[in-house]
């Protein structure tokens, strides 16, 4: 197993690229199953979680195909299988959304139910009230969602919360079902709007994608698309709070810049100067860092996934900042680490409050997911002396190339193997 080096201290310049969006590739990469022709996808990341997505869907009798760095062609022709094992996902919760896909494809599926997960418990129960509002017949046995639907029916449903997961699944399914459905209280994450673009391109009747009703009319058969996946906003901020906790200058290229307010508006009340540059953002942090309050917010609130890079970046801020997390319990595991390099944080329940600007020292760190690992390099990055962080692969998982950015920008950080 690898680890990253990093020698901190020094301020990150330059221009640096943001990659096509993770969670945006993933339900899309699904999404092929829907229909028998080939569908072409642009600015696929080259991750490990869209590796572990394209053997999936072979392994469901998809062909895939690299075009290119990052255009990938996927076919299936037809859908030879309907399961996806514990192995798979578990090691990546997302591939729980290909069960609306195959389900509406070939009327059966039976997807391993996640499990436990470094972030908390993470349920799937919208997931499968939905299918089932839709008139799947669904068992839970031995640890597999089973489900069957010789066709699904158009329903009306409201979700408990805004699930990213369930509006993706349900969606899916839907879009190959009979008669209209509706989802209140939808997620309304740009990534969900990707997701419906690429659906009605395909054919699929879908509006309201970007608010809290989504309609949907069914169509009896959807057919290939063409469709280029939006850049990773969650990328583009982990990237901006490099910059930010470096004292640096950067111009973050391709940053989906209407997508970012929330992320924007908090590091401007840190005191870092934001601006629109290059159908990107320049990020400059010349001076002392202000404390901030910071919750936690399904979009277009602040993301749960910029929360591990925020509170890094709040040790190096001149007072006592507060961060509630909302989305997610059991989300603050990045902290116990950050305190072995010398942060001043203490957290009770959902909130953490951090007291800064704290002294951060080197040490060896390991990260339990990928946004957590993220901020263990960012406070690295601020750190004096050595940081090692460990356990690559949760980066490797949603960060494409993610040291040669940050050494293209002047950062002393090395890949070694472990
Ligand atoms: C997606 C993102 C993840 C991000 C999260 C929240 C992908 C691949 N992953 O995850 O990076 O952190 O959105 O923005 O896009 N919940 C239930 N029952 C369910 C489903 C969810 O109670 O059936 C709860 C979860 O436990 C959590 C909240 O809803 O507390 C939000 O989860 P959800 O939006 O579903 O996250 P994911 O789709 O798993």
């Amino acid at each position: 197993m690898d680890k990253m080096l990093i020698r901190g201290g020094r301020p990150l310049r330059g221009t640096t690229t943001v990659s096509g969006s993770k969670n945006a590739a993933l339900p899309i990469l699904m999404a092929s199953l829907l229909t028998s022709e080939p569908v072409v996808l642009h600015n696929v990341p080259r991750l490990r979680d869209v590796r572990t997505a394209i053997s999936l869907l072979e392994g469901l009798g998809a062909k895939a195909r690299w075009l290119d760095e990052h255009s990938l062609e996927l076919h299936a022709a037809q859908v030879t299988g309907y399961e996806a094992s514990y192995d798979l996902v578990k090691t990546m919760r997302a591939s729980f959304v290909v069960l609306g896909p195959i389900l509406a494809r070939t009327g059966r599926a039976r997807v391993s139910t996640p499990g436990g997960c470094a972030i908390g418990a993470r349920p799937v129960n919208l997931h499968i009230g939905g299918l089932r509002a839709l008139g799947a017949r669904i068992q839970l046995r031995n640890g597999y969602v089973e489900a069957r639907a010789e066709h699904l029916t158009g329903a009306r449903l409201w979700l408990d919360n805004p699930s990213v997961g369930a509006t993706e699944n349900i969606m899916m399914a839907a879009a190959l079902g009979q008669g209209h459905t509706t989802i209140e209280n939808a997620a309304r994450e740009p990534e969900v709007q990707d997701l419906g673009r690429l659906l009605v391109a395909m054919g699929a009747r879908i509006t309201g994608t970007g608010t809290h009703v989504i309609a949907i009319e069914g169509v009896a058969r959807l057919h290939g698309a063409e469709h280029r996946v939006i850049p990773d906003r969650i990328e583009a901020g982990s990237l901006m709070v490099a910059a930010a906790i470096t004292g640096g200058d950067v111009v973050v290229e391709n940053a989906p810049v209407e997508q970012l307010d929330a992320v924007i508006t908090k590091l401007r009340e840190t005191g870092v100067n934001v601006t629109a540059q290059n159908g990107g953002l320049r990020v400059v942090a010349d001076g002392a860092l202000q404390p901030i309050e910071l919750r936690t917010l399904p979009y277009p609130g602040f993301p749960t996934d910029l929360q591990a890079q925020m509170m890094a970046l709040l040790t190096q801020a001149a007072g006592t900042s507060v961060i509630t997390e909302t989305i997610f319990e059991n989300r603050f595991m990045h902290a116990q680490e950050l305190l072995r390099m010398g942060a001043d944080i203490v957290m009770k329940g959902a909130t953490a409050v951090v007291r800064g600007p704290a002294r951060l020292s080197g040490a060896p760190v390991m990260a339990t997911d990928l946004r957590a690992s993220m901020g263990l390099i960012l406070a690295g990055l601020a750190a004096d002396q050595e940081t090692a962080v460990s356990r690559v692969y949760h980066l490797d998982r949603g960060y494409e190339a993610l040291d040669q950015k940050l050494q293209a920008l002047g950062a002393a950080i090395e890949r070694v193997a472990e």
